[in-house]
């Protein structure tokens, strides 16, 4: 449906050539500063017509903030965002009034309604992305704010050009037997996921925060633009200071949750957590995160984090990372061999702005989604917390059953890597 979230819960609604999209949103705690630009930052670089990699649509993507805020200062009440459509040509959707776009949603949702919005994808378009941008960016200040979480995406691939150190090469899986094959994500990678910053990737692009990489995609997306064809690509994405304990157990594990999140966006195809896939290759010795004794404080923490901030489906507090797959956009302009609704063999050559690799402008919608499921987790686990925080502590149970209140003695010449 069109709701996302237990406690902090974000309605979308809109379709791509309707009067407004927009997103109503329910449980922001109150007393949030929160000013229009706090959501406009991220609007505008998801908006199009950002650079010649987007789709031309002319859109200022400029939210009204409706309700639920007063003096810059959030009530506690539902708060509505509210961005218009302005450069809207339904024309030129004409040729898809007569076909379905292969791989698009214009069959699937007239299958499934009986009825469908009458150009540019209706509710499948990215448009509807709009509210959970506007939206995340709201959750994201409140977890900057009272955690000092961040999140930062960025874009990972675009077709087979992969940022050098995202993926180990093959050579280095010599034969079968051989368990010495390199980690799952290169030590590069893993200091790129520690330190990267949004400004670094938005100095490019591409929002690919290597500069050779970036030049490389950038050829690969006009190529694709060039041929009236399109590309895909991966997002990956780090969300840095989440406190141990996020995740719902046993159906709403926290990389289920993200992995939802991250699936429900348009044009996504794959999702994977810490080493993901690559992991697989790597024998448990080298892939288990030994616990080591967390610096400046109790706890622990892991020295490597294959993990990627997630064990029983619950956060760690290590930095939590995942990479999203987008697929290559549906609607190209060069003609395609398909069929008409009523199933009459044709070539379709859509008309239309499209853009060539959605990559680009998917990075703040995946930081939105990373930060609508983090926020939510956060006032489920605090709810948990503040009801156990009424309860005479436990002195019943043996000591291996409940958590160690003390820190124990900082050993010597202990490292965290
Ligand atoms: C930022 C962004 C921009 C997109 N732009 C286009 C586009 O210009 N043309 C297109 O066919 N699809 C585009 N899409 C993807 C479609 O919305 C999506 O493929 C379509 O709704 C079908 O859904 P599915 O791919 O999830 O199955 C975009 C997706 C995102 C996230």
């Amino acid at each position: 449906m069109s709701t996302f979230g237990t406690l902090f819960r974000v309605t979308t609604y809109g379709e791509s050539h309707c009067a407004s999209v927009g997103a109503i949103i329910d449980g922001c705690p109150p007393g949030l500063p929160l000013a229009a630009q706090d959501v406009q930052v991220q609007l505008s670089r998801r908006r199009p017509g950002q650079s010649n990699l987007t789709t031309p649509r002319d859109e200022k993507d400029l939210v009204h903030l409706q309700s639920g805020i007063e003096h810059g200062v959030t009530l506690g009440t539902p708060i509505g965002l509210l961005v218009r459509n302005e450069d809207q040509r339904p024309k030129d959707y004409s040729e898809t009034d007569l076909y379905p776009r292969p791989s698009h949603a214009d069959w699937t949702y007239l299958e499934k309604y009986g009825v469908k919005a009458s150009s540019g994808g209706g509710r499948s378009s990215a448009r509807e992305t709009i509210g959970r941008v506007a939206a995340g960016a709201i959750a994201e200040k409140y977890l900057k704010l009272a955690y000092g979480i961040e999140i930062v995406a960025f874009v990972s691939s675009v077709g087979k050009i992969d940022m050098p150190s995202a993926v180990s090469p093959p050579s280095q899986v010599p034969d079968d037997d051989d368990d010495t094959v390199e980690d799952a994500l290169s030590p590069e990678f893993v200091e790129l996921l520690k330190t990267v910053t949004r400004e670094q990737v938005d100095a490019q692009p591409t929002r690919c925060p290597h500069a050779e990489t970036s030049e490389r995609m950038i050829k690969r997306i006009l190529r694709a633009k060039e041929a009236n064809d399109s590309i895909g690509g991966t997002v990956t994405c780090v969300i840095r200071g989440a406190p141990a304990g996020l995740g719902e157990p046993v159906f709403d594990k926290l990389e289920a949750t993200l992995a939802h999140a991250m699936l429900s966006i348009p044009a996504t195809k794959a999702f994977e957590i810490g080493s993901g896939f690559r992991g697989t290759r790597v024998p448990g010795s080298r892939h288990n995160d030994a616990f080591v004794r967390r610096e400046g404080g109790g706890g622990l923490a892991t020295r490597t984090n294959w993990s990627g901030g997630v064990q029983g489906g619950i956060s760690n507090g290590e930095d939590i990372y995942f990479r999203v797959g987008f697929k290559s956009p549906a609607t190209i302009t060069q003609p395609q061999e398909t069929a008409q609704y009523d199933g009459t063999p044709g070539t379709l050559a859509a008309r239309g702005r499209h853009d060539p690799c959605v990559v680009p402008r998917a990075v703040p919608i995946v930081e939105a989604m990373a930060a609508l499921v983090i926020m939510d987790q956060v006032l489920i686990q605090n709810a948990r917390r503040a009801a156990v925080s009424l309860l005479p502590p436990i002195t019943t149970l043996p000591p291996t059953m409940v958590k160690p209140t003390a820190p124990a003695a900082k050993a010597e010449g202990e490292e965290k890597h």
